[in-house]
């Protein structure tokens, strides 16, 4: 297996990644909304549901996933995505 291959597969396997356990939502789902124009958090929880879950209910309205996908927008900011 070449190296772009492998990169290829390692790709897949981690848009499976669950980001929103409460929600059972994909790091694929949230990759594919920030491609097609999501800029904010606000964007990501009305096109995925990610971050509406229970869990932030206790923190103050922080989710479990929020720091990461606050992190994945960050990256896609500074790609010029
Ligand atoms: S893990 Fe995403 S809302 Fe709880």
């Amino acid at each position: 297996m070449s190296s772009e291959d492998e990169a290829l597969r390692q790709k897949i396997l981690d848009s499976y990644k669950v980001v929103c356990i409460c929600n059972k939502i994909k790091k694929g789902t949230i990759e594919r909304a920030i491609a097609n124009g999501a800029h904010t958090l606000a964007d990501l929880k009305r096109i995925t549901r990610a971050g509406t879950g229970p869990c932030g209910t206790e923190r103050g309205g922080i989710t479990r996933c929020t720091p990461v996908m606050k992190e994945m927008l960050e990256k896609a900011a500074s790609r010029g995505d």
